[in-house]
């Protein structure tokens, strides 16, 4: 039975206003996953990062870092165990091409020797839980059973596998036969990720591997706010629940830009919100005609205008239907 959920990190949307209001209006997650940060070889944390790592509400959170080299990710994990968080994610998954060009992200798994020297390195020396956020390969799945020799060489504190590689990004069949050989493989303890979008979909999961006690989710709980909390039981989201919930991360996104960049208070606040809409909007019967008036518009007006004409004329549906981008 799955026990613990996971929220995954998101870059650019599931950001720290988006994780405290999101816990306080909806919850049901046992961790959220900050999205990377990517240590240069100076070792600092910028100020952006800082901000984003801060965590006065004390939500449960895991910090992940992307990093080529070791002495980089050791340094991450260090700098973040002095902040107080007890685990620290590398990621290894990210398919894009910026950040594999430099040999990041999923770029690791390209080369399992490399990979296996990284987390040796890692591992040896490092003083604070961690755990590994995965694809099954950077080409072919086919790579994945000696990406999992490697992986079982270390403590990892969990392997969350996205079952796709690289090409695929986050499109396409998920291939279960090799996260099946994942879990049964596995010496360290594993979790499930990509396209849980419904409780069906969740319990069909749990029927096909009653061994599994820990699944990440991440469109699926933007695009139905209230997943995590139905899966414990609780009840879905209501229309006036969501039109409270985008209002105020509204007017989160518009304090928070107002102390970080007090010129440009309302455009990156709407900007925020629209990439929310886009996983969102499938929640709404024909929610496609406003989701895409809403991508093509540009400003604040037309957001909050949208989000206006969203609420007073479409539907909700009791559960979105699955579509994810
Ligand atoms: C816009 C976007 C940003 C993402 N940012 C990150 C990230 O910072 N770190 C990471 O490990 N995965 C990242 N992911 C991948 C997600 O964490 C997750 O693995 C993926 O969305 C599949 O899970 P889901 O189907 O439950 O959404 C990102 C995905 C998307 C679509």
């Amino acid at each position: 039975m799955i026990r613990r959920l996971d929220f995954a990190p998101l870059d650019g949307i599931t950001k720290r206003v988006f994780r405290r209001v999101w816990h306080q209006r909806f919850g049901g997650a046992d961790r959220y996953f900050v999205p990377f940060i990517s240590p240069t070889d100076q070792h600092i944390i910028t100020p952006r990062d800082r901000r984003e790592l801060e965590n006065p509400e004390g939500l449960p959170q895991v910090p992940q870092v992307m990093a080529k080299r070791a002495a980089d990710a050791l340094w991450a994990a260090e700098a973040l165990a002095d902040m107080g968080y007890t685990e620290v994610n590398l990621n290894l998954g990210c398919p894009s091409g910026t950040v594999t060009a430099k040999g990041k992200g999923s770029g690791l798994l390209a080369d399992p020797d490399f990979l296996d020297r990284f987390l040796d390195e890692v591992f040896s020396g490092v003083s604070v839980p961690v755990s590994v956020k995965t694809r099954l390969g950077y080409r072919v799945p086919e790579e994945f059973p000696r990406l999992l020799e490697v992986f079982n060489r270390y403590p990892i504190a969990c392997l969350t596998v996205h079952p796709r590689v690289r090409p695929e990004k986050y499109r396409g069949a998920v291939h279960m036969d090799l996260f099946a050989q994942a879990l049964a493989e596995s010496r360290n303890p594993v979790c499930y990720n990509g396209d849980l979008t419904s409780v069906p979909g969740v319990r069909a999961l749990e029927d096909r591997f009653p061994a599994l006690d820990a699944a990440m989710i991440g469109r699926g709980a933007i695009a139905d706010p209230a997943l995590l909390r139905r899966l414990r039981g609780g009840p879905p989201a209501s229309r006036e629940e969501l039109q409270s919930f985008t209002r105020e991360l509204y007017r989160a996104y518009q304090d928070f830009y107002a102390q970080a960049a007090p010129d440009a208070q309302a455009a990156p606040a709407s900007q925020r919100m629209k990439e929310v809409w886009f996983y969102l909007i499938h929640l709404f019967e024909d929610g496609e005609r406003l989701g895409g008036r809403m991508r093509r518009s540009r400003g604040p007006r037309a957001y909050e205008a949208l989000e206006r004409q969203i609420f007073e004329e479409l539907n909700l549906l009791d559960a979105p239907r699955g579509e994810l981008v």
